[in-house]
């Protein structure tokens, strides 16, 4: 079923947002598709939602359902516009990633509390337009400390390894990094490099959302395997197996998660 929906539809006690590997909220069957017009265009895909352990859940592929949008393409204003027209407070932004440092290595989950913005060309405000009030957001803490808090309690609840804390760096994409950026990034301080971090974890901080990322490493960042020369190179199937491997544990972490 897909409906058209124009203001608030009643409250969502959690949104997830999909990365890459991830276009169905893992654990669900099929999911009420929701259209939401924004003033910003279109969603990268229709919002699913559902009631899930007796909790109203929605669910977004960033990416879009068949992967066909890109990081530097996907409408971060629209997908979180229309969370937020949903009634939705919460946001988990799953984020498909490379790993750094040696305590992100492929397969392993982290809550990242600090990111650098490595992207550029993306509007990364709802301050864009003309007449539209500026807001300087506080942004000292990007994250959400509730439900960061909150995904730490549901992992240790469920017995998930979970890495918490570390610094996410955010790439243009859609090309992975060259050794030399990732060398630069850990100089700076980064564990994790992905492509889709910002401008969305601004955008929800503009919206008064609580917003938290939840990181799934996919591979070793350029550099990083501990293989050294003797490793092999980053392939969409490895990044693709890697998420599938993980996905097995969300759905006891996000029931989790709905019960705080
Ligand atoms: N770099 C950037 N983004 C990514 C990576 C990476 O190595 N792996 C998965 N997403």
């Amino acid at each position: 079923m897909s409906a058209a929906v124009a203001g608030k539809a009643g409250s969502v006690d959690l949104a997830v947002i999909g990365g890459t590997g991830l276009y169905r909220m893992p654990g669900l069957g099929e999911l009420e598709a929701v259209v939401v017009d924004t003033p910003y265009g279109a969603t990268s895909a229709p919002i699913r939602r559902g009631e899930w352990h007796g909790r109203q859940i929605a669910f977004l592929a960033r990416h879009g359902e068949s992967h066909g949008v890109p990081p530097h393409k996907v409408n971060y204003r629209a997908n979180l516009w229309a969370l937020h027209q949903l009634g939705v407070q919460r946001v988990l932004a799953l984020n498909t990633v490379g790993g750094i440092t040696p305590a992100f290595g492929p397969q392993a989950l982290g809550v990242p509390d600090q990111l650098i913005d490595y992207t550029w060309g993306r509007i990364s405000t709802y301050c864009e337009e003309a007449g539209t009030p500026v807001q300087h957001i506080e942004f000292d803490q990007p994250y959400s400390a509730s439900l960061r808090q909150c995904i730490i309690d549901a992992a240790s609840a469920t017995g998930i390894a979970l890495e918490r804390g570390g610094c996410l760096g955010v790439t243009q994409g859609p090309r992975l990094e060259t050794r030399a950026e990732v060398a630069r990034m850990l100089r700076d301080g980064c564990d994790l490099v992905g492509m889709t971090g910002m401008p969305e974890a601004a955008l929800a901080r503009e919206l008064g959302l609580d917003y938290a990322c939840l990181a799934i490493v996919a591979n070793w960042a350029a550099g990083c395997d501990p293989a050294g020369e003797s490793a092999v190179a980053i392939t969409m199937d490895e990044v693709l197996a890697n998420v599938a491997a993980v996905t097995d544990r969300l759905p006891a972490l996000f029931a989790a998660l709905l019960q705080s």
